[in-house]
């Protein structure tokens, strides 16, 4: 079985984030999205692997070169624009070929693995396969009807959701699939939509299976999708400390300290992860927390938040919580007198003062 890994579209919903970068790569626990759904494949050992990118295809193959640390082989596929799932597939039809193929979303996260979807697929005869967890609001996602475990019916982005079944980005395809895409009108909003040609499959009463997420899943969609990404990530954390801390430093909990990271009276709570040549001092750095590389962050509080590569955050006297931060972001408390805020903001940007 191959793969097909989505690494196009455009992530408007995470800008400002993703006007400087591809949204497959923004790191979860220090960790590009992307190369959580790479393990997750070899893992259910799929090694020939298709990746579908965009306008951010330099960064993205830059990231994940030829695949060789994955234990896979990645073969690059440009998608002329992000015109649906459907359109993607059809995009890597030559890579395909006529074998079966697992596609999932690189910005989807699944705790429990592919694993079981693409054993279960490889087990019996069916023209699709695919997950489903069930949620409280559906209307965001394709939502689907079941028979038992049999898909009778799919719908996209439902005004009004027929089950609380949602599908999440992971799906197992027969070649038949192809066919169904080929005669696919595009949808109310635009796009090819993989959940339409699976439901022409239904039609034509071929066997479409579900199994349901083991685990939790997550769509990164949001940057609120992505601190609680980073939040259930570092539940597992395992610790390790490679970097340097002072004397006059606490660590307590989980943590990694990558080596070249600088602790200086800090106190540092766990689950956190703080990246290489990262600089902290005089700071409190609290749970579910990541650094990234080249941080630098001195006399102040922070707890449930992600910071991009090469930020600097000084000198800010309340606790900086649940928050985003980008790349090459500063963020400075200052002492002028009269008090007052200075700030330049990228467009889209969100902050509360
Ligand atoms: O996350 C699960 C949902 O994903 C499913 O419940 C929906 O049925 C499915 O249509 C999809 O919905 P989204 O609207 O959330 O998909 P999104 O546009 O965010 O694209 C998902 C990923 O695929 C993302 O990493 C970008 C990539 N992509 C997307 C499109 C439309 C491509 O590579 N090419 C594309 O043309």
């Amino acid at each position: 079985m191959k793969g097909l890994l989505l690494a196009g579209g455009t992530g408007s919903r995470l800008r400002p984030l993703t006007y400087t970068g591809a949204k497959q790569l923004i790191p979860v626990a220090n960790r590009p999205i992307l190369f959580y759904a790479m393990d997750a494949m070899v893992e259910a050992g799929i090694t020939d692997i298709g990746v579908i990118v965009g306008d951010t295809r330099d960064e993205v193959m830059q990231a994940l070169g030829d695949g060789q640390s994955f234990g896979a082989h990645i073969t690059y596929i440009p998608q002329s624009a992000p015109l649906g799932l459907a359109h993607a597939v059809k995009s890597a039809r030559e890579f395909l070929g006529n074998d079966p193929f697992l596609m999932f979303l690189g910005d989807n996260l699944l705790r429990g693995g592919l694993r079981t979807l693409a054993d279960r697929f490889r087990s019996g005869d069916y023209a699709a396969s695919i997950l489903l967890t069930a949620v409280d609001d559906p209307r965001q996602f394709g939502v689907a009807v079941l028979d038992e475990d049999r898909v009778v019916r799919l719908v996209e982005k439902p005004a009004e959701p027929p089950s609380h079944w949602a599908l999440v980005g992971a799906y197992c395809f027969a070649p038949v699939i192809h066919q169904a895409i080929d005669q696919l009108q595009p949808s109310w909003r635009g796009e090819y939509e993989i959940t339409d040609a699976i439901q022409s499959l239904i039609d034509w009463r071929l066997n479409v299976d579900s199994t349901r997420v083991e685990g939790w899943w997550k769509d990164t969609g949001r940057p609120e999708d992505v601190l609680e990404a980073n939040r259930l990530i570092l539940e597992d954390l395992a610790t390790s400390v490679q970097g340097t801390i002072d004397e006059d430093s606490r660590v307590t909990g989980r943590v990694v300290i990558e080596e070249g990271a600088v602790i200086v009276r800090s106190d540092i709570r766990g689950p956190v992860t703080i990246a290489a040549g990262a600089v902290i001092e005089d700071s409190y750095i609290g749970p579910y927390t990541a650094v990234g590389p080249q941080v630098v962050i001195r006399r102040t509080e922070i707890e449930n938040s992600v910071v991009l590569a090469d930020s600097t955050i000084e000198d800010i006297e309340e606790r900086i919580d649940q928050s985003l931060i980008g790349r090459g972001v500063t963020v400075h408390g200052g002492s002028r007198r009269p008090r007052g805020l200075r700030l330049v903001l990228g467009d889209q940007s969100r902050i509360e003062v």
